[in-house]
């Protein structure tokens, strides 16, 4: 039996409540220590888990954590978990990477020197459904991915700290802190790295640019189609949809209609698959956790992960200028 992995929660917000849920699967797993500068916060959520409250980052290195948790707005990501490295953690890091390319980079670099691991939370690629279709399209039974059309959209995410979700300077709104998962997602479907955007976007009522249509070429020739929303009437809940599109078949599913997933090869039947299964965070971290006894290696790395922000930068930097953004040269800082 190995050794109990020991975790401090950097932000004691909606997502670390997932995680720490999360961790209890995991008998080998222990929170310990949970730090957030809002009242109370850490408080609340170190009394469910019996952990201790700290300060800051530096807090839960002295609690001597096996694994700091960042799960802070994404302006706050680069400096924890570059410290929580440098100090020869293991690290989640929740997506989006960072704020920021340069912070991007700094964080892949500290990743490639530490003894630790990192993973970015790029959680829907442990969805069950997101990864039956990406295991379909990537043992080939739909032939060559030639299209990825994604859709999420919902109202304004409400529950942030102070509103930060709202403030496109923290969170780079509905591009950067949702379809950087369908960015995420079809680069990993399509197997190849993204090399063009082109983004069109609308204001609404919830912000600048919050109704989003991308458009993103891979260098293989194949294509995504990205809808992100956050203008979308409340009442009308979260819509989640994806269909990839090959050579020899198709594979989709849903969440809006709550229709399943479904797989259309060339010859035969359709198959359909339950989008209600287990769903990924459990699974994101238990991947983790594993990767950490075995010594790697991450479940999804941060120049993986670098490579999504980049795309979603990119089509910020579309939306804004109407232009369409060569990712092969485009260099933001
Ligand atoms: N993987 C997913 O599907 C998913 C879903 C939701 C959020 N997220 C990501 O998780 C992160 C947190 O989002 P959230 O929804 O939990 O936000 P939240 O506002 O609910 O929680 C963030 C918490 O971090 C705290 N915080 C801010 N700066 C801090 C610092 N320097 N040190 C410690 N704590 C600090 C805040 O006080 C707040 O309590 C974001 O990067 C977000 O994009 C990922």
């Amino acid at each position: 039996m190995s050794r109990t992995l020991t975790v401090g929660l950097l932000g004691a917000g909606l997502i670390a409540g997932v995680h720490a849920r999360a961790y209890r699967v995991d008998p080998g797993v222990r929170l310990v220590a949970v730090a957030d500068p809002a009242a109370g916060k850490a408080d609340r959520l170190a009394r469910e888990h019996g952990a201790e409250v700290v300060d800051g980052v530096t807090g839960l290195l002295d609690a001597g954590v096996d694994v700091v948790d960042v799960c802070t707005p994404p302006t706050a990501h680069a400096e924890a978990t570059i410290t929580a490295l440098d100090a020869g953690r293991h690290v989640i890091c929740e997506k989006p990477l960072t704020r920021t390319m340069e912070e991007g980079r700094r964080v892949v670099r500290a990743a490639e020197r530490a003894p630790g691991l990192l993973m970015v939370g790029h959680a829907a690629r442990f969805e069950p459904d997101h990864r039956t279709a990406r295991d379909v399209a990537v043992s080939g039974r739909i032939g060559e991915v030639r299209m990825v059309t994604h859709s999420t959209a919902s109202a304004l995410p409400g529950w942030s700290e102070a509103g930060w979700l709202a403030d496109p300077t923290v969170s780079g709104g509905p591009l950067l802190d949702q379809a950087v998962h369908a960015f995420d997602y079809a680069r990993w479907l399509v197997g190849s790295p993204a090399v063009r955007v082109t983004c069109m976007a609308a204001d609404s009522g919830a912000g600048p640019r919050t109704y989003t249509l991308t458009t993103v070429r891979y260098r293989n020739g194949a294509l995504a189609h990205v809808e992100c929303s956050w203008a979308h009437p409340a009442g009308r809940g979260f819509k989640l949809g994806c269909e990839v599109v090959g050579t020899a078949g198709r594979v989709a599913w849903s969440y809006d209609h709550l229709m399943g997933g479904v797989l259309h090869p060339r010859d035969g039947d359709a198959e359909w698959f339950d989008v209600l299964a287990d769903r990924g965070f459990t699974s994101e971290l238990a991947a983790f956790f594993a990767a950490v006894r075995q010594g790697g290696p991450s479940p999804v790395p941060a120049a993986e992960a670098l490579e999504a922000l980049h795309t979603a930068l990119g089509a910020l930097e579309s939306a804004r200028t109407g232009r369409s953004v060569d990712l092969t040269s485009w260099e933001r800082t």
